[in-house]
């Protein structure tokens, strides 16, 4: 077997999934993304060399691995529907771009024997949208990348599906659900994310984009948001959504040429201006994210009023000075958090969302940051007292911002 990733213009094409050219090279996204019309400096995505060995992080993201070959069981169209009953409504977990994700029952071993004992085990499973024209194109790379990548804070691949016209990925299930939906959704009995939780989420997430980007051949992860962090029964967080992941500079380039791809307001400004990618584009996107978990804020919302709708843009005055910052921060964390620890997240996301990619700091030191931020434990003297939240509208008036076009889109 060749290189698993193959070479630019080589001839080599990953085994697992033959080569099926997609019918436009003009590809628009039908996810809440944009498209700048930029060409992709590989043909489809596996650009670059294989991973090396050299796939461990150390102590800043224990336990990953990359596998020599993808673990995935394929699996019938068949065995998705009865794992859906037929993709039923009420097995229906959410929608995103790629398509409508199911919760579903499958054996939880592959061999025909084992399920005969009927151990069933919950999945997720995503269905291709068949308008979707990115679609075979994401998919190719969810498999590819996430098939092979293994560590704690991502979300498990299982398996696939490729019938004729049908694609689907199937997922181990987080039944949690996604970050978007704790910070964002008012409208469930659920209660709000704690402080703590928020905290060990932001570390787990660093951790998972760190393990990405401390490979030998990097991986630029590219669509880092809130609903694509998933969350277990523990509240434990993991990155899902490897579509967009593309594999980092070689050659000792610095950067990646891209299409233009990826969510309003969580990516880098360089990558929108530019199309250049850099390893350091994803740390812009945690530092959004970091920013959402801190104020409870969307990045960005279309029904705030003006020069507010971008998170980023309305909060960088305030985040360096700790009176603002408290008047900023989440009125549901009040009371569970010290204002110094507050401070120092403040501070490392102004240093993540730096318009200067290289000026932002490593995931890796992300991670040293949150971890000493994590370990200051709330006492009397550092409590934060409660404050009059006049700055912001009613949670409940929160949404996702509506689909923009580039114009849309003002880069400062
Ligand atoms: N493994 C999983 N376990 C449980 N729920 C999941 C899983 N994967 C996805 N979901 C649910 O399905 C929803 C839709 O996910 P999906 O990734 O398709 O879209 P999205 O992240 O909202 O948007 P985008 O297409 O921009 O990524 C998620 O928000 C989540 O609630
Ligand atoms: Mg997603």
């Amino acid at each position: 077997m060749g290189n698993f990733f193959s070479c630019i213009g080589g001839s080599e094409t990953p085994d697992l999934v033959p080569e099926i050219h997609t019918p436009t090279s003009s590809v628009i996204s039908s996810r809440n993304t944009f498209n700048k019309g930029y060409s992709d400096s590989s043909s489809s995505g596996f650009s670059g060399v294989s991973f090396g060995e050299n796939f461990s992080c150390g102590d800043a993201s224990p336990g990953g691995e990359l596998l020599e070959k993808p673990n995935l069981r394929i699996f019938s169209f068949a065995e998705m529907k009865s794992a859906t009953k037929n993709f039923k409504s009420e097995t229906l977990l959410g929608e995103g771009g790629f398509g409508r994700v199911y919760k579903g029952w499958i054996d939880e071993k592959a061999s025909s024997v084992s399920s005969k004992s009927g151990i069933k085990i919950a999945v997720a499973i995503k269905k291709l949208n068949s308008e979707s024209v990115q679609g075979f194109e994401e998919w190719q790379s969810e498999v590819n990348f996430l098939g092979r990548l293994s560590h704690p804070n991502l979300v498990k691949l299982l398996g696939y599906c490729w019938e004729e016209q049908e694609l689907l990925l199937v997922y181990e299930y987080l039944p949690k659900g996604s970050l978007e939906n704790h910070l964002f959704r008012r409208n469930t009995n659920v209660e709000p994310l704690s402080w703590n939780r928020r905290m060990s989420i932001a570390v787990g997430v660093a951790r998972g984009l760190a393990f990405l980007h401390s490979s030998d051949k990097q991986v630029i992860y590219r669509d880092f948001k809130a609903s694509n962090i998933l969350l277990d029964v523990n509240y434990d967080a993991k990155i899902s959504d490897f579509g967009l992941a593309k594999l980092g500079p070689c050659g000792g380039n610095s950067h990646v040429t891209t299409r233009v791809m990826g969510t309003f307001g969580y990516a880098a400004p360089e990558y929108v201006a530019t199309g250049h990618l850099y390893v350091n584009s994803d740390v812009y996107g945690f530092g959004v994210v970091l920013l959402e978990m801190l104020t409870g804020l969307r990045a960005v919302d279309m029904n705030r009023s003006k020069g507010q709708q971008n998170l980023v843009e309305w909060m960088k005055p305030s985040l360096a000075n700790k009176r603002k910052l408290k008047e900023f921060m989440d009125p549901r964390l009040e009371g569970q958090y010290s204002l110094k620890a507050a401070y120092e997240l403040a501070q490392l996301t102004l240093k993540c969302v730096r318009k200067d990619p290289k000026a932002r700091p490593s995931m890796k030191e992300a991670v040293d940051v949150l971890q000493k931020a994590e370990a200051i434990k709330l006492n009397k003297g550092n409590r934060t007292p409660n404050n009059n939240h006049h700055h912001r509208s009613p949670y409940h008036s929160q949404h996702r911002g509506p689909r923009m076009s580039m114009e849309a889109y003002s880069l400062s």
